[in-house]
């Protein structure tokens, strides 16, 4: 580690011209890491990256989740690199467009018809519109984050917006089934994303908001942001044997080249016609040609098995690590897109204790994140050496802590 002043330099003079230095909230570097977060990465290939300091990592962020295959996986960028020649965005459709919809209804379980934008908040956005065009009512009932524009509690949101929608937890069905026989005759959709630590709950909590949802005429919508090509393809609708109404496809499915795509029942997506969801740059071709290679790998390569495996041997190597050490974390959840949190009896501690993991880490050359994406990319050699980090880091956060809270609680 060649230390990072570089980035913190550069991060000082960008926070004079972009609020918090970052377009990207989880992207903003932490003060207490200053001497080793690298706040800008310039190169990344298969699972490695390089900051502008010149120092090497490993790592599990993956752009926090769309690098499914790895940085500069040589199918898709060649895809991309080929589609420049011909441009970018047209002014009439590009035939990509119906290809690549007619490639993902062949995959995806609730896919009849399919449009795309470029965010996955965006895409987000519009099931929760085309679903209030389509039923009549108003109320989006919201289950985990579907990003900023539909983060509607807080500044900035009219309270006329925010009571159109209600937040309800994962895996407990409950409080859904009091709102629906409070409000039923008003909600529009319950809208879901997979909850990262207890996700296992799935099998029961998925196939019951199904059912719920269809007694009271109400739309199900699955957000797959994350779950998209990475639990299995078609994400949690086909690991779950779960068919939503509607879904929302965006990380995975380009490999970090900007592109999402909503999709679902035809009668409720051709309600775009008269609600206005309408985008320059949802059919720009980079996104679609980028998607289309990662469609032919996926086809092709056990990708999701592959992500399983290394995400499995991860889990199993540091909660090993834990155990050993009489360290109080674990990682939580499913391999592919598993997380990993500390569990100190003092739940106070927590937050600090993973924020020294963090920084002992990427001293050693690795980054993480709460969710610890392996890609396709991570050989189980990387995985290994990852695991030998992540050993030292926490013999080192050991030593700082008392011996009160050291058992494993799981
Ligand atoms: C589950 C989930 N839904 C929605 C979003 C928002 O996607 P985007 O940041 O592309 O708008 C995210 C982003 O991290 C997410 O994790």
């Amino acid at each position: 580690m060649s230390g990072v002043g570089k980035s913190w330099e550069l991060y000082e003079q960008a926070c004079r011209v972009i609020p918090m230095g970052t377009q990207t909230h989880s992207k903003a570097p932490r003060e207490a890491l200053r001497d080793v977060e690298p706040c800008f990465l310039v190169r990344g290939k298969g699972c490695r990256v390089w900051d502008m300091d010149g120092n090497e990592y490993i790592d599990f962020r993956n752009g926090l989740g769309p690098v499914s295959l790895g940085y500069g996986f040589d199918a898709v960028d060649e895809a991309v690199k080929a589609q420049i020649d011909n441009g970018y965005v047209f002014s009439y459709a590009h035939p990509l467009e119906a290809q690549v919809a007619s490639r993902l209804v062949d995959i995806i379980p609730c896919a009849e018809k399919v449009r795309f934008l470029k965010s996955g908040g965006e895409a987000m956005s519009a099931t929760h519109r085309l679903a209030r065009g389509f039923t009549g009512r108003d109320i989006i009932v919201s289950c985990g984050y579907h990003g900023w524009m539909n983060t509607v509690t807080g500044k900035g949101t009219p309270k006329a917006i925010g009571s159109a929608y209600r937040q309800l937890p994962w895996g407990d069905m409950t409080p859904y089934e009091d709102l629906f026989r409070e409000l039923g005759d008003d909600i529009a959709a319950v809208s879901v994303s997979c909850d990262y630590r207890d996700m296992d709950k799935g099998h029961e909590f998925l196939p019951a908001l199904r059912t719920l949802t269809q007694k009271h005429g109400a739309l199900l919508i699955f957000d797959e942001i994350v779950t998209g090509f990475r639990l299995a393809r078609a994400g949690a609708q086909e690991f779950f044997d779960v068919t939503p109404d509607l879904s929302v496809f965006a990380k995975g499915m380009s490999n970090g080249v900007p592109l999402s795509c909503y999709c679902g029942r035809a009668d409720v997506m051709d309600v775009v016609k008269d609600v206005v969801i309408s985008s320059t740059f949802g059919g720009d071709t980079l996104g679609l040609a980028a998607c289309n290679a990662v469609l032919d790998v996926y086809e092709n390569e056990p990708v999701v098995d592959t992500l399983w495996a290394r995400g499995h041997q991860l889990h199993t190597g540091f909660n090993a690590i834990c155990a050993e050490l009489e360290m109080p974390a674990w990682f939580w959840g499913m391999p592919p897109l598993g997380m990993l949190a500390f569990s100190h009896e003092e739940a106070a501690k927590n937050a600090e204790l993973f924020l020294r993991f963090n920084g002992e880490v990427l001293k050693r050359g690795v980054i993480i994140y709460s969710v610890c994406y392996p890609n396709y990319s991570h050989s189980e050699a990387d995985i290994d050496m990852a695991l030998e980090a992540m050993r030292e880091a926490l013999g080192v956060v050991k030593d700082g802590l008392s011996d009160h809270g050291r058992t494993q609680k799981k």
